[in-house]
């Protein structure tokens, strides 16, 4: 399973990269408004520096809901560098774009998915990934991470290329659960990939190997 750190934070994306396990970025609107980033010369430079800084797949999201507005907008992300992907609303204006940007060359991230049916279409159109929201499923009181499990089997019946990018992941167990209901990306917010690290009795038992170590220093 590939990891993604879901943020437009550089120093966030920074410490993730230096784990040496990161294989990518996602970003989106509100993310970009979180950091501040003004002006669509910036939200440009921004996404530049961003794949400057990580080698792998970078999420740019579009914010036009029009076919020919989306495909503009998606042309200029993508000529930006070669590992941009378009990251594209699921609406039907959306399953246009990604058919037009699959046909083109451009890899594509569709995004706000909440549904099987909506994973296959976005497969249909040639979505390199699929972002299913685990954590606003979970939040509405359905089960996020079974969702994951759906669609990856459809997938595999079905023989789909799509990638499934399980997006909205909450903690560290998130990860873990979508990583057994067969996601092959996760998308993660810093707090969730450090949380994989933690277990009480790792803390315990290292503080004892080092208290040993003193003996024979
Ligand atoms: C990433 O691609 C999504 O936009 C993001 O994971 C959404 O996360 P949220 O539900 O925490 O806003």
């Amino acid at each position: 399973m590939k990891f993604f750190i879901d943020t437009a934070n550089l120093a966030q994306i920074k410490e993730a990269n230096e784990l040496g396990i990161l294989d990518g970025v996602t970003t989106n609107p509100s993310l970009m408004a979180k950091e501040g980033i003004k002006g669509n010369d910036a939200v440009m430079q921004h996404y530049k520096t961003i794949c400057e800084m990580v080698n792998g797949d970078i999420s740019a999201e579009v914010i036009s809901t029009d076919f020919a507005g989306m495909v503009e907008e998606g042309k200029k992300m993508a000529a930006i560098h070669p590992n941009i992907v378009v990251k594209v609303p699921m609406i039907k204006d959306g399953i246009k774009a990604i058919k037009w940007f699959s046909d083109n060359g451009i890899k594509t991230n569709c995004t706000l998915i909440f549904s099987a049916g909506q994973a296959i279409l976005a497969a249909k159109a040639g979505a390199t990934y699929v972002s299913p929201f685990i954590g606003r499923i979970d939040d509405s009181g359905w089960d996020g991470v079974e969702l994951i499990a759906q669609i990856a089997n459809i997938y595999a019946i079905q023989g789909f290329k799509t990638e499934i990018l399980a997006a909205s992941i909450r903690t560290a167990l998130h990860i873990v659960k979508c990583a057994e209901a067969g996601a092959d990306v996760c998308t993660c917010p810093l707090d969730s990939i450090l949380g994989l690290l933690k277990h009480p009795l790792t803390d315990i038992g290292l503080a004892k190997f080092l208290e040993d170590a003193k003996k024979f220093a």
